[in-house]
């Protein structure tokens, strides 16, 4: 086969190449017959560009070109022009151009697809997964891949600035506590035993610092198996940090100044410095969320001064049991009874909870909706003691129970409101620090506590004396849009605290050591004072290239249920090769 060798991009003819002779090689885009002339689009990464094929021009290759069909492979060569002020086409960048050809080379034919590239948005996203190599030829996938790609540059090009080494750590390790299930790989030569997938370079990246390395990062693959949302893989990747003889405010720096050059890089946006800090609690307070999404208001109200006198009997049983009752005030909004029905429906079967009171008002302001009849008269004025802006026009939904459950119940159907009344502007971006993390979380399924973020992280000073659920920890997540874009802390550093901090998680001396003991006795030969932080690349990429969908920023990601429908992953394997590792499938 001759070969032609790409001169110029399809997206990146331009007028200083006008009457040069041009090659361009790619994928047909779009063919149309003109009688004898045939107009192709050329499409490669950068772009499309119009083939024309004349047989006044060149008549040897019109033969080629009436066999050329959608997704052929080709390379052509000829004269760039300037198209005829009729034929511009100012809806692409090429548009004022076109090749006119003399020579072209066929690589390779190609089955109809099977979907249309252009019309991606309209199939399923289960095909377009189970093709996605054919889905990331379309535009949409290329401009996040190269945002992706030069996020991780700009990346690593700002921690070099900063005297970061990049570190790699190994994949073939040990179980992490970073909340999820591990994924196991069993070895072969040591049969009955297993390595586990990372969950995060955690254990390593504090390894380095007793190696005296200072400053790591790591562009890190990580593996969790837990469940799947919209912004969470099995395996995604962390941007890792770690430094040494630091606290949080050199943290923050080195995270700050990172989000302000890519903010800039890629949206032409200066974010203000220093960004803003809130505290756990009053996050929770106000939104019902650690990660709240600040770029809209219908905040929380407590109204439990308001319920605790009226006697309406399953309130009167929460409230004794220290229940607390809160509410969303949708500001000038009457909800159909149809809408209303709706929300109760989510809000118990998807968000788990008990019940959702809603009270309108009539124009004198007396409350309307299933309870009206049990509320007193001036409910409105004791509503209104509690949310101040209430008017009639308004609508209330209300939850009660225990303080944690009605928050987080109320702070999700804050979001879901916020998106359905299209409260949300699109266009804003509100990053800020949330800190004072509680540093332990009552675990009520299997009775005990965890550690908020990892056991690793050091409480504040003088924990000993306080009651565990209100020790706080040092530990800091940054939060752009409803997102926990990343999460880290300051690290214990001395072995007692950190042997504490194991035993009131419940791990006995025996499993401490069989788990953590490298690092226990890592904490004996000069460990010093160290603090990081990991950001969810994959998240910043969704923020930055506006999607809602992690799946966008993937080349190839795995479906909500773990699994690649492309490859078919995971799958079974042969019994030799399980004869091999000595395991057996139940
Ligand atoms: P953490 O568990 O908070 O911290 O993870 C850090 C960041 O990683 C991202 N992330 C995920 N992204 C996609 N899919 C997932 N399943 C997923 N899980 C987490 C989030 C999150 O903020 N070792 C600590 C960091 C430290 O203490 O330095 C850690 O991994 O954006």
């Amino acid at each position: 086969m001759a070969e032609l060798r790409r001169t110029t991009w399809c997206g990146e003819v331009k007028q200083e190449l006008v009457g040069t002779q041009v090659c361009v090689a790619g994928w047909v885009d779009r063919r149309r017959d003109h009688g004898n002339v045939v107009f192709i689009n050329l499409r490669d990464r950068t772009g499309n560009v119009q083939l024309v094929f004349d047989p006044g021009f060149d008549a040897s290759v019109m033969s080629t070109a009436q066999d050329l069909r959608l997704e052929y492979v080709v390379a052509a060569k000829g004269t760039l022009v300037n198209r005829a002020p009729e034929a511009v086409n100012d809806k692409i960048p090429t548009g004022h151009f076109e090749i006119k050809i003399s020579q072209v080379v066929l690589y390779a034919k190609s089955e109809a697809l099977p979907f249309q590239l252009e019309a991606a948005e309209k199939v399923t996203e289960e095909l377009r997964l189970k093709y996605r190599y054919l889905d990331l030829r379309r535009v949409a996938m290329h401009r996040m891949m190269k945002l992706r790609h030069e996020l991780v540059f700009s990346i690593r090009d700002y921690m070099n600035n900063l005297n970061f080494y990049e570190i790699e750590t190994p994949n073939l390790s040990k179980s992490t506590p970073e909340g999820a299930r591990d994924f196991l790989v069993p070895s072969r030569m040591n049969k009955g035993t297993f390595y586990a997938l990372p969950q995060s370079p955690q254990i390593y990246k504090q390894l380095l610092m007793v190696g005296g390395m200072e400053r790591y990062f790591q562009i890190a693959r990580c593996f969790r198996d837990e469940d799947l949302r919209s912004n969470r893989q099995p395996e995604f990747t962390q941007l890792d940090i770690e430094m040494s003889f630091i606290n949080e405010e050199d943290v923050y720096d080195v995270c700050e100044g990172l989000m302000q050059r890519l903010w800039k890089q890629f949206l032409n946006i200066d974010l203000p410095r220093p960004f803003r800090r809130y505290s756990f609690d009053e996050m929770f307070c106000r939104f019902g969320s650690d990660k709240p999404d600040m770029r809209f208001g219908l905040e929380i109200n407590d109204v439990t001064p308001v319920f605790a006198p009226i006697q309406i009997g399953f309130l009167q049983e929460i409230l004794v049991a220290s229940g607390k009752v809160g509410a969303l005030c949708v500001k000038n909004k009457i909800f159909s009874r149809s809408e209303l029905d709706h929300w109760v429906d989510r809000v118990t079967k998807e968000f788990k909870s008990k019940g959702l009171i809603y009270v309108r008002f009539n124009e004198d302001k007396t409350p309307t909706g299933p309870l009206a009849k049990q509320l007193p008269a001036t409910f409105f004025e004791d509503m209104k003691k509690q949310i101040p802006d209430l008017t009639e026009k308004d609508t209330l939904f209300i939850v009660a129970s225990d303080f944690d459950d009605a928050w987080d119940i109320l702070g999700k159907l804050r979001i879901e409101l916020g998106k359905t009344l299209q409260l949300i502007d699109k266009n804003r971006y509100e990053m800020f620090w949330v800190t004072e993390f509680p540093m332990f979380e009552w675990n009520k399924e299997e009775q005990r506590w965890d550690a908020k973020h990892h056991p690793f992280t050091s409480p504040n000073a003088g924990w000993r004396d306080l009651p565990l659920k209100e020790v706080k920890a040092r530990a800091y997540d940054l939060v752009c849009n409803g997102e926990e874009l990343g999460g880290g802390s300051i690290r214990i550093h001395d072995a007692q605290t950190q042997a504490a901090v194991f035993e009131l998680l419940g791990l006995s001396p025996e499993e401490t050591k069989q788990k953590f003991g490298f690092l226990l006795e890592a904490q004996q030969f000069g460990y010093p004072p160290e603090g990081g932080i990991a950001f969810g690349v994959d998240r910043l990429v969704m923020i930055l290239g506006g999607t809602e969908s992690i799946r966008d920023v993937i080349a190839f990601p795995k479906t909500q249920k773990g699994s690649c429908l492309m490859m078919e992953t995971p799958s079974e394997v042969d019994q030799k090769q399980l004869r091999e590792l000595g395991i057996k499938v139940l």
